[in-house]
């Protein structure tokens, strides 16, 4: 990384599923920085991490305060189950230490707010792990976006549509422990990089629908495994169409468990007034002299791992001095409209975000 001398210390609270992908993406930015402690409610999650990743055992913690107090760190990652996010991020703050957090950085518009508050307070970095803009293909294409090829972009379509994947465990299944289905799931990371591509538009109303269609019945299955029917509280599909204030408009579609052909898909489609483009297809469609165009973007250089890049790019912020490189006013807004979109379900109609 060669930004600086100092070694960045990062403490990890959450040791379950995607620990171990920030714990290999830690790994790969060392020696400049280097998780010196580990936290996890689970001493089975901490033999297992701490094991794995060769952490000494004095620094395993039960308790992330006992972490915070104890712990030489300088920043701490927390990739525990999003109802404890805002808990975590927020006394992390107040300890003086910089934050990167899961995906959705907390999944109410309400915690997100009291997060800034503790992140503007400490003076300290609060990014949230949007991996998916730091692949190579989506820095790419917003490079290009960035240069106005598309005109003016009025509308926008973004999809993440899983036929018969839901993840089983009760984290994200029950409305207390994830605070949504799908839209808190998969919904943030396709709407975080839609709004990303379109300049982070500020949005004004939302109508949607977040029903539980399939998610109860014992007749459907999924590749996943079989989950807790009685206990799943969250919606299984969502669909919604977001207005801005500057005239634009998003439509956003995503699913675990959904009857369709394709077993998985993500798309966001960008139409302009000079030209449209599609993610991840990364093509452009014109019209030059009464000839339709349809061009093929492609990058020499499309090899990074979001996750890694991610981690990375916080560890740069942090040495440098830098703003976060995911500002937690982007969070807020994809978030603001999440909340919208339930709401708007709830009451059957548009409602002002
Ligand atoms: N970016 C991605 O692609 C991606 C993929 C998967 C999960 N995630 C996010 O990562 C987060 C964790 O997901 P996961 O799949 O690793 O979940 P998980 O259930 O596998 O692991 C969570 C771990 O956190 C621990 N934990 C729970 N409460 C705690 C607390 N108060 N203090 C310390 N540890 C606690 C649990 O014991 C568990 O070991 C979620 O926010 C999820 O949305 C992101």
């Amino acid at each position: 990384m060669a930004t600086s001398t100092a070694k960045l210390k990062v403490g990890l609270v959450g040791c379950g599923g995607i620990s171990r992908v920030h714990f290999n993406g830690w790994d790969r930015l060392y020696p400049e920085c280097e998780v010196t402690a580990i936290c996890d409610i689970l001493p089975a999650a901490l033999e297992r991490r701490g094991g794995e990743f060769e952490i000494p055992r004095e620094q395993w913690y039960l308790d992330h305060r006992d972490m915070l107090r104890n712990a030489d760190i300088d920043a701490v990652d927390v990739c525990v189950p999003n109802g404890v996010h805002a808990e975590i991020a927020i006394n992390a703050l107040k300890a003086g230490k910089h934050v990167i957090c899961e995906k959705p950085l907390a999944p109410t518009p309400a915690e997100i707010r009291r997060m800034i508050a503790a992140r503007d307070k400490a003076g300290k970095i609060l990014m949230t792990a949007q991996h998916q803009r730091f692949e190579r293909s989506s820095q790419n294409l917003k490079a290009y976006l960035d240069t106005g090829a598309l005109g003016e972009v009025y509308y926008c379509r973004a999809h993440f549509l899983r036929r018969r994947f839901l993840p089983v465990r009760p984290s994200f299944i029950t409305k207390g422990e994830s605070g949504g289905g799908p839209c808190i799931d998969i919904g943030v990371h396709i709407l975080d990089l839609a709004l990303h591509f379109m300049g982070f538009p500020e949005p004004v109303s939302v109508s949607g629908i977040t029903p539980c269609k399939l998610g109860k019945r014992k007749d459907i299955r999924g590749w996943w495994g079989e989950w807790d029917r009685e206990r799943m509280s969250v919606e299984d599909f969502a669909a919604g169409f977001v207005r801005f204030a500057d005239g634009s408009a998003l439509s956003l579609e995503c699913s675990w468990l959904l009857n369709i052909r394709e077993r998985e898909y993500q798309r966001i489609v960008l139409c302009g007034t000079e030209a449209g483009a599609e993610w991840p297809a990364l093509t452009v469609h014109g019209e030059t002299a009464g000839c339709l165009t349809d061009s093929q973007l492609a990058f020499p250089d499309d090899r990074a791992d979001g996750h890694h890049t991610e981690l990375l790019a916080f560890a740069r912020a942090i040495l440098k001095g830098e703003p976060s490189p995911v500002p937690s006013e982007d969070s807020l807004k994809v978030l603001r409209i999440l909340d919208g979109l339930y709401r708007s379900f709830e009451m059957g109609k548009e409602v002002k975000v």
